[in-house]
């Protein structure tokens, strides 16, 4: 099986990863012909997959690019993924050099491929953690060596938490999360749901069935339960909407968006 020199040791090219299967979806070249595979597997029942990725990354820009306006200067994105075009640090540190960028993935290929993009940056780190135990990502050293978790930071949470299971308790994750970080702070979350797609729900199923078989499931939340991840914090405004109708560039912007677009959530909660 091909295995490419920036293919870290240890991980087994043989099973399908998300964070790969995104990676090709998004046109990228770091992913194998088993991601390749299952990710086509998945656009048989939902061809729009890729624009579903695309208004996901142009919804974080925009709200990275929000939460600089208002004058946060430290980002900590979890289940950052591998980098890509226009990636948080990029965005941020454009719009205010001085920007700080922690970023966090379980996903070896992810961690290798970040740690390659931003050497030399003394602003950015990536850390090797687990969403499901917020503990160890708020007491990594790369992590607390670059923010300060006493003033304000934005959290992404972008394309995420669909990964993790109730049974391994996300919402209790999440609000360990939101205690622990300082008055001002602002959460910047999206996640998938069977609502806003373009599609009946049982053809749509096809596609968690895909990521069911490759043990990596993708859990499909109503509106209610992924605004229960905010709680405690204010919705800024437009709320908890579909990807292109939060804070769109343009008014005209959302009209011109591929149906697809407009499946799951997208959200801004900010600590008062
Ligand atoms: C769909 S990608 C999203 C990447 C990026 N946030 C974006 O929206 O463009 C999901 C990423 O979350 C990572 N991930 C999934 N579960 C995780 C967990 N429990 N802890 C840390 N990362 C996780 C995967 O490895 C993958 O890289």
């Amino acid at each position: 099986m091909e295995r490419p020199a920036w293919a870290p040791q240890g991980i087994d090219i043989s099973v399908p990863s998300v964070s790969r299967m995104y990676d090709f979806y998004l046109g990228g070249s770091h992913n194998f012909e088993v991601d390749r595979e299952a990710a086509r597997k998945a656009m048989e029942f939902l061809p729009g997959l890729p624009k579903i990725m695309q208004a996901n990354r142009a919804f974080m820009r925009r709200a990275v690019r929000h939460a600089v306006d208002i004058g946060i200067d430290q980002f900590l994105d979890i289940g950052s993924g591998i980098p890509t075009f226009g990636n948080v640090h990029e965005v941020a540190q454009a719009a205010d050099p001085g920007a700080k960028v922690a970023y966090v993935d379980h996903d070896p290929v992810a961690v290798a491929h970040s740690q390659a993009v931003l050497e030399g940056n003394d602003r950015a780190v990536i850390a090797a953690a687990d969403l499901r135990r917020p503990e160890e990502i708020l007491a990594n050293p790369e992590i607390t060596g670059l923010l300060d978790l006493n003033r304000p930071v934005a959290l992404l949470l972008v394309a995420v938490l669909h990964f993790v299971e109730d049974a391994d308790d996300p919402r209790g994750a999440v609000a360990e999360l939101r205690e622990s970080l300082a008055p001002g702070s602002l959460i910047v979350l999206t996640h998938a749901s069977y609502e806003g797609i373009p599609l009946p729900k049982e053809e749509a199923a096809g596609t968690v069935g895909v990521y069911q078989n490759i043990r990596n499931p993708l859990i499909m939340r109503s509106r209610e339960e992924i605004g229960q991840f905010f709680e405690g914090y204010e919705m800024v405004e437009p709320g908890l909407v579909s990807m292109p109708e939060w804070r769109p560039d343009t008014p005209q912007a959302p009209q011109q968006e591929d149906p697809y677009a407009f499946s799951g959530f997208a959200g801004v909660g900010r600590k008062a």
